[in-house]
């Protein structure tokens, strides 16, 4: 049989913790092993965006970008991948395409090499900008277009193949199968790999989490209909709700067509350190770090992160009884908004509803204004239109309803209103990289920001005593402080 390698990209540094952790792993965590990392022969390490970005910033006292710059540095051969939401960027809300554009060319620039870009609604509208900008980038870096993959009356791989289509159309290097709750069983990715392969010539890869069991059964029959790269993770950080294990897929593999040609071996120093990092966070930041396989995603498929979350949000009302309610009600609430694939930031969305309507005894009681704006249109086009007779019931009014989201996205503030409403809060002069991190946090970044000048100050501070210590002429000192104190 013809010889077909299957590639491999590595999400130790990204995905993985995001999955089981929540996203807690420090640049410093990670930076033993990074040369390591870099000469294994993976396709790519997913290394940045997703969730990595907003943590930096507020639990981490990280700036992302300068952990993006020293990835780049010790990473010399492997290429970084991130994960961008399209409009959404790595924030909540939908961005002006001025922000989008600003926000991929910088990325770019501080070393990402393939943009992995998806939309919650899998609507083109929203991949279009962020497609086009990295496209354009001075760096010709990589562009991968993502099938968000859900299942749903409105679904099929037919309409995957279509999307697909339509991503190539566009320019996209590549297209991924992006199956963020392990939804996608092993028979249906061998239809829909097939189906892939048989209608477009770019190279698919297949991204799914071990949530429902199915992990690396759906790889090898996504292998055996031709895929071309898998996402996996380092032993330590496999399984549960994150990827299938990177060691066991290449020894399975191995001697075989598809064999990747990575060496198992050279992974488990790599592994051991990484088993270290997991234990040191789950104590750190008091995590639980595993998760059950949990095989009635397939009903609800709340992502397993989440729905921890939910839990405790019932736990905190002192209502725990009411989880299998929640449950329930789950997939009737993303019947009513049309059949997102769920997925940040329809995933919250449609859990917060959820938990409202259980939580009230009473459905659409209270409607949080995020739910309206998914339903009015604000994001998208959902799968299956909602019908204006819940529209209404919900409180919405013909005029609210928008039929094209990019006139929205249009009215957004642009990156010179970001910079001008920083300078009105004392930080003139902020850089590109601070104005978008500003954008897409505005209070977690003005709060870095304060520690971040409070940090230099007190270091500024130091220097400055020892300089003055050196001076014995009080006239000299003098200039020296009034200096200081004028800069
Ligand atoms: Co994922």
């Amino acid at each position: 049989m013809e010889k077909k390698p299957v590639k491999i990209t590595e999400t130790i540094l990204r995905d993985a913790h995001q999955s089981l952790v929540a996203t807690r792993m420090r640049i410093g965590q990670m930076l033993p092993q990074l040369e390591a990392l870099d000469k294994v022969g993976y396709n790519a390490l997913e290394a940045w965006g997703g969730a990595t970005f907003d943590t930096c910033l507020r639990f981490l006292g990280e700036d992302p970008w300068e952990r993006l710059d020293t990835l780049k540095q010790h990473l010399k051969n492997t290429p970084i991948q991130m994960l961008l939401r399209g409009q959404n960027l790595l924030g909540y809300n939908h961005y002006s395409d001025d922000v989008v554009r600003a926000f991929v060319r910088k990325a770019s620039q501080h070393g990402v090499k393939i943009f992995r870009i998806f939309d919650a609604l899998n609507d083109i509208q929203n991949l279009r900008t962020a497609i086009d900008e990295a496209l354009h980038c001075k760096e010709k870096p990589q562009v991968q277009g993502c099938l968000v993959y859900t299942i749903s009356p409105y679904h099929t791989n037919e309409t995957f193949v279509e999307l697909a289509k339509t991503l190539e159309e566009m320019g996209v290097h590549s297209v991924c199968i992006k199956d963020m709750s392990g939804l996608l069983k092993p028979y249906v990715a061998e239809d829909l790999v097939k189906k892939l392969k048989a209608a477009v010539k770019v190279p698919i890869e297949l991204h799914t989490h071990y949530t429902s069991g199915f992990g690396s059964m759906t790889y090898l029959k996504a292998i055996e209909a031709g895929v071309d790269i898998i996402d996996t993770a380092l032993a330590p950080f496999s399984c549960d709700t994150s990827q299938p294990c990177t060691e066991t897929m290449i020894e399975t593999l191995k001697d075989t067509p598809y064999d990747t040609g990575l060496n198992r071996q050279e992974l488990t120093p790599i592994s051991k350190h990484f088993l270290k990092v997991k234990q040191d966070i789950i104590k750190e930041f008091n995590l639980k770090g595993y998760f059950d396989v949990n095989p009635n995603v397939l009903d609800f498929q709340i992502p397993g992160g989440m729905l921890s979350n939910l839990t405790n949000q019932l736990k905190e009302q002192g209502m725990e009884d009411k989880y299998q309610d929640l449950l329930d009600e789950m997939p009737r609430v993303r019947a009513d908004l049309g059949y997102p694939p769920l997925v940040t930031p329809s995933s919250q969305i449609v859990g917060t509803m959820a938990t409202f309507n259980v939580m009230m005894g009473e459905r659409y009681k209270m409607v949080p204004k995020e739910f309206k704006d998914l339903a009015r249109g604000k994001f998208g086009h959902t799968p299956k239109p909602i019908s204006t007779s819940f529209l209404h019931s919900i409180g919405i009014k013909d005029s609210e309803i928008i039929t094209d989201c990019a006139i929205e996205d249009a009215k957004e503030k642009t990156m010179e209103q970001f910079r001008d409403e920083l300078a009105e809060k004392g930080y003139k002069n902020a850089p590109e990289e601070d104005i978008l991190s500003y954008a897409l946090f505005p209070q977690v970044a003005e709060e870095f920001f304060r520690e971040k000048m409070r940090f230099l100050s007190a270091n500024r501070a130091k220097e400055l005593l020892g300089e003055l210590m050196k001076i014995d002429d009080p006239q000299a000192l003098k200039e020296h402080l009034h200096q200081a104190l004028k800069s």
